[in-house]
């Protein structure tokens, strides 16, 4: 979603931000700026479309040594020109980038601003006009800032320039994510300590409702009512590497392509010495303590989590309901006397899941948060965390997480299992199954002349695709629907093929490809029968089934990994073919339109 970058220091500014928001684009955003800050005028450069429109717009000889830069993805206004940030006061002495949702800006247009024109329609004008109003009332622009950020409900990550001053960047946030990295002569502000890992990997967090003051050579830290705050930096343990394609075409194949090295650095991550698989003893006795588990996410995490809860269920005998965040925060199920909370999401910064975090922890309830970002809003903010060890993801279609999402969850319900002493857990031998899934993963990922070949059989042309599965096969089948309306643009559906009958049958045509994915041999007849069912209508259906149950004719065979973990290998086909689909069809495979990677507003 929108990103920002602020930099003040000693060289001109213009390159750190371009930069930034180029490493920033993976979140997702239809317009972009940057405001340069020289010594007595700012320059405003935006741009609907892309970073590279905005390059042309930016005068070859722009110069300051103060500037912010942002990416945004719509809310409040269309994408357009005059709603991209950065936005100015009307005297053109402020100018902030925002990212979040002010949810009273009308009220306080109402209030304070009735007579004045806006030159937007963002929610993000109202910030900069009311800084300029409170400062022409003979308020400091941080006496200003303060008392207009003290009006604001809803959620920001802000940074501001004055124009009078040329030492001074200020900002602030609350629930959307902002960093500040420090260096020597210099600092940076970042919603992503990727943006800026090329400038320092020093950075210290910034909680909600602080107001920060950046200086060339220093940071001060104050709380709303002016008490200053004590915070050391952090290495960020980021590596710029991490964050190119190398000679991939897309990130998502290279992330693709990554599963199975992070399914090995997961097994030494939770591997003490003796080559066991364990979790911090505090988690487990969290978990043991629990009478119900809620898993908690959105989109992918989701999936990952419906998983989960059969491991969890199957290996610790601890009984799981899965939800998804933006329903749960308003619809609560009757919670148990001892419920655990466990918030699954790749970026640990998506809004709707801490939305839920904030209530639960309100209410007193335990948390986990099980995140691919240390550092993340969900991590600092549960009880607990576990981390996935999958290294940066960029692309917007989320791979890997997924699958070390669910090695985690495999991770942490054996041990517990083994805690209860349940024979179950006790002779699973994770680590060597783990070892196994890599290993297939290792094929599936060199299968790709196959599946490119599939996907341009079945979903090159069509309008709509079905993905059927039962058991376990079924929550795959949803994310496979998932990554490929997300990519390509196909309407898809992850159906349970047993339900097929009750209704949704009647959407098979001539032609409607039909994808059954097969990997649990309790199940294999009635799904064999389904696509019978479905293949006498008219259907183009395809199988994919994993070695052990395959028949002769499947058009794919997974290679066999144990029947708790079928769903780390089966997805890989399904992620693959997802992304052919999207490449026939023409697709921006890392940018799809619409959709943002860290989804930090509700
Ligand atoms: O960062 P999170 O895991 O919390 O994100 C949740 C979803 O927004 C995310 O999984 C989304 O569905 C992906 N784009 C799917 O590929």
């Amino acid at each position: 979603m929108c990103g920002i970058v602020g930099f003040i220091g000693t060289k001109n500014a213009k390159e750190v931000l371009l930069n930034g928001l180029e490493k920033l684009e993976y979140r997702g955003y239809d317009s972009a700026g940057i405001a340069l800050k020289s010594q007595d005028s700012v320059l405003v450069a935006k741009e609907k479309g892309r970073i590279a429109d905005l390059r042309e717009e930016v005068p070859a000889d722009a110069f300051g040594e103060i500037g912010i830069g942002h990416t945004r993805w719509a809310t409040h206004g269309k994408p357009s020109h005059a709603n991209a940030h950065p936005h100015q006061s009307k005297s053109g002495r402020y100018t902030i980038v925002h990212n979040g949702v002010i949810e009273n800006y009308s009220l306080l247009t109402d209030e304070y601003l009735a007579d004045v024109g806006f030159a937007s329609d963002t929610d993000t004008e109202v910030i900069v006009l009311l800084i300029e109003l409170f400062a022409s009332q003979g308020l400091t622009t941080k006496q200003a800032f303060t008392k207009t950020l003290s009006l604001l409900h809803g959620s920001y990550a802000i940074c501001l320039i004055d124009n009078q001053d040329n030492e001074t960047l200020y900002a602030a946030k609350n629930k959307s994510p902002l960093l500040i990295g420090t260096g020597k002569d210099f600092n940076v502000i970042a919603s992503d300590a990727m943006a800026v890992i090329r400038e320092t990997n020093q950075f210290i967090e910034i909680m909600d409702e602080e107001i920060v003051i950046v200086k060339r050579d220093g940071v001060t830290i104050e709380t709303l009512d002016g008490e200053e705050v004590t915070r050391e930096a952090y290495t960020a343990t980021l590596d710029a590497s991490d964050i190119e394609k190398g000679t991939y075409p897309h990130y998502m194949l290279k992330e693709t392509d990554e599963q199975p090295a992070v399914i090995r650095k997961i097994i030494q991550a939770y591997q003490n010495e003796e080559g066991e698989i364990t979790v911090d003893g505090t988690i487990v006795n969290e978990v043991l303590a629990s009478d119900r588990i809620h898993i908690v996410a959105c989109g992918t995490s989701y999936h990952a989590g419906l998983v989960g809860k059969n491991l969890i269920e199957k290996l610790a005998q601890i009984p799981v309901e899965v939800h998804v965040s933006s329903e749960f925060g308003y619809n609560m199920p009757l919670l148990s006397e001892k419920p655990l909370f466990i918030f699954i999401t790749q970026s640990g910064e998506t809004a709707d899941s801490r939305q839920v975090l904030v209530k639960v922890k309100e209410m007193g309830y335990r948390s986990l948060t099980i995140t691919n970002v240390p550092g993340s809003t969900l991590d600092r903010e549960a009880d607990h965390t576990m981390h996935l060890h999958a290294g940066p993801e960029i692309a917007v279609a989320s791979t890997k997480a997924y699958t070390a999402q669910i090695a985690a969850l495999s991770i942490l319900a054996t041990v517990v299992g083994r805690a209860k002493g349940l024979e179950t857990a006790k002779q699973f031998d994770l680590a060597v199954e783990l070892g196994i899934v890599a290993n297939a993963m290792e094929t599936l990922v060199d299968s790709k002349e196959i599946i490119e070949h599939i996907a341009g059989e079945y979903l090159a042309t069509t309008r709509n695709a079905f993905f059927l599965g039962r058991h376990i096969d079924y929550f795959v089948a949803m994310e496979a629907a998932l990554k490929l309306k997300e990519i390509s643009y196909i309407q898809a559906e992850g159906f349970a093929s047993g339900e097929l009958k009750h209704g949704t049958i009647a959407l098979i045509e001539e032609g409607t490809p039909v994808l059954a994915l097969i990997t649990q041999e309790s199940i294999n007849w009635n799904i064999r029968g389904n696509v019978k069912e479905v293949l006498a209508r008219g259907a183009n259906a395809c199988i994919l089934a994993m070695e052990g149950v395959n028949q002769p004719g499947d058009q794919f065979v997974i290679p066999k990994v144990h029947e708790l973990l079928t769903p780390l290998a089966s997805v890989v086909p399904c992620q693959l073919l997802a992304y052919y689909a999207a490449l026939h069809r023409g697709c921006d495979v890392d940018k799809p339109r619409n959709l943002a990677k860290s989804v930090t507003v509700e």
